[in-house]
């Protein structure tokens, strides 16, 4: 492989491998048809001398004021509003609603500071239709382009407070072969605008199609480039949309802001925790889980149906959780929990529509199916997670600390755990070593039939 630079460079749309020649099966993440030929960097020209250095003490911070985007849940996850001349990436799947959200802060932006929305996805007809619908948003201006030089020159002369452009993938600059949304045009619109972000001092904001996973599409140097990252997500809470940091350089990442999709645009929702809590209060068969996606822990509730069957194979049908998975906590439920259920068919939901493939919301489905089964509902506000085991034995689960904390994020009351797993101080834990025992400690005990 000891070759002179390759004249054409193939670039993994998912991960930002590159190599030489193509391959069908991406070496760096293994994702199947993601190569795509890309110019290859043409040679660093100009010899650069010295430059001067300073200390620390001797840099004096002009330190403009952060900018509120006057969406308070926005501000949150950002911690504490737009850094002015940094660069934020938005990533969320089609439809979430990320042009809606950063058109309602650029419309209170504007009433103070100049806001600028390049829109490449939009007409600007289409922008106009959903100004309307959200109000305030007379002050925006905005420019329908997609080719990035013409954006930046805009950009220099405008010189906007902030600016959005919806999306990075759209940009275009002719001096790259490549076509729109390629690795190479992603990673060259990004660069660019980062300088003139930080030159100009124009707090820019870029909106990014996510991949099939969740990351944000194109390459990951993007995440490095940028200095922060937002996800957006949604559709799962039926009109509730979670916005949350995945890399902050100003502030923290374990802030969410918790939206509301309404006819009139997305309303914050200053206190998820009585979202996240409502679903289950009083009510038999329902338990909370905190379900880890990748690195992410979410809350999601488990709902589970008890009925009495003819059938001399009882059914045991889920929706979202493995059905092997399901079959086994039916069978320790029954067998160490004293949870009689040979007579009985077992259906469990997760709501949202969302699947769960790992273990640790074991203890959450099989609450909900004990509560079910006894009439019995979970104590209110209190989530569960940890491994069953085929003895009875509760395990903890992984990153315990993280779902904790997102629990304590949440606003929940309590949450049952196996034994050992570690505390976290921000919200009472009940540890139990036995499926028995945490049914015992997570069901109601004054909210019984019977
Ligand atoms: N009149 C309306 N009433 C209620 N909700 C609406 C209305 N119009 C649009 N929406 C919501 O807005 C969402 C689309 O929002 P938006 O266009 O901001 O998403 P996006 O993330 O920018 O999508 P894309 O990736 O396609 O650009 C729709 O999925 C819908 O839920
Ligand atoms: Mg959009």
């Amino acid at each position: 492989m000891a070759k002179a630079k390759a004249a054409v460079q193939f670039a993994c749309t998912e991960c930002g491998y590159s190599a030489g020649r193509w391959f069908g099966k991406c070496p760096g993440c293994d994702a199947f048809g993601t190569l795509v030929e890309e110019a290859a960097p043409s040679a660093s020209g100009t010899a650069a001398g010295p430059r001067p250095v300073l200390r620390l003490v001797d840099v004096e911070t002009a330190e403009a004021a952060r900018i509120p985007t006057g969406v308070a849940e926005l501000d949150r996850v950002l911690g504490g509003g737009l850094v002015p001349a940094s660069l934020v990436l938005v990533g969320g799947e089609p439809g979430v609603g990320k042009s809606t959200l950063l058109l309602s802060a650029l419309a209170a932006i504007s009433r103070e500071r100049r806001a600028l929305l390049v829109t490449g996805e939009e007409s600007v007809a289409q922008v106009k239709l959903r100004a309307e619908r959200l109000g305030g948003a007379e002050a925006v201006e905005i420019l329908a382009e997609t080719e990035l030089e013409a954006v930046c020159a805009t950009l220099e002369r405008e010189r906007p407070a902030v600016c959005v452009i919806d999306s990075v993938q759209t940009l275009y600059s002719a001096g790259l072969g490549s076509a729109p949304g390629s690795v190479a045009q992603v990673r060259e619109a990004a660069g660019r605008l980062l300088r003139v972000a930080k030159e100009l001092g124009i707090a820019t904001i870029l909106v990014g199609h996510v991949t099939k996973d969740g990351s944000v599409a194109g390459p990951r140097v993007l995440e490095h480039l940028v200095d922060t990252v937002l996800q957006f997500e949604g559709d799962r809470y039926r009109e509730h949309r979670v916005l949350r940091a995945v890399k902050n350089r100003f502030g923290s990442t374990n802030e969410l802001g918790v939206f509301e999709m309404t006819g009139t645009g997305l309303t914050g929702v200053p206190d998820p925790s009585e979202l996240f809590g409502r679903s289950a209060e009083g009510e038999v068969g329902a338990a909370v889980a905190c379900a880890l996606e990748g690195t992410r822990p979410l809350l999601l509730e488990i709902q589970a149906l008890v009925a009495p069957s003819d059938l001399a194979m009882p059914r045991r049908v889920g929706t979202g959780v493995d059905p092997r998975r399901l079959a086994m906590i039916v069978a320790v439920l029954s067998r160490h929990a004293g949870v009689a259920l040979g007579q009985a068919d077992v259906f469990v939901n997760v709501a949202g529509g969302v699947r769960i493939d790992e273990p640790g919301a074991d203890l959450a489905v099989a609450l909900a199916i004990a509560s079910a089964a006894r009439g019995v509902p979970v104590r209110a506000a209190t989530a569960a997670f940890g491994e069953v085991g085929l003895t009875g034995r509760l395990r903890p689960a992984t990153q315990a600390e993280r779902r904790l904390g997102e629990c304590a994020k949440l606003g929940l009351r309590g949450v049952v755990v196996p034994e050992g797993t570690a505390a976290h101080g921000r919200i009472p834990v009940t540890e139990a070593a036995s499926l028995r025992r945490a049914i015992t400690a997570g069901l109601d005990a004054s909210g019984g039939q019977g």
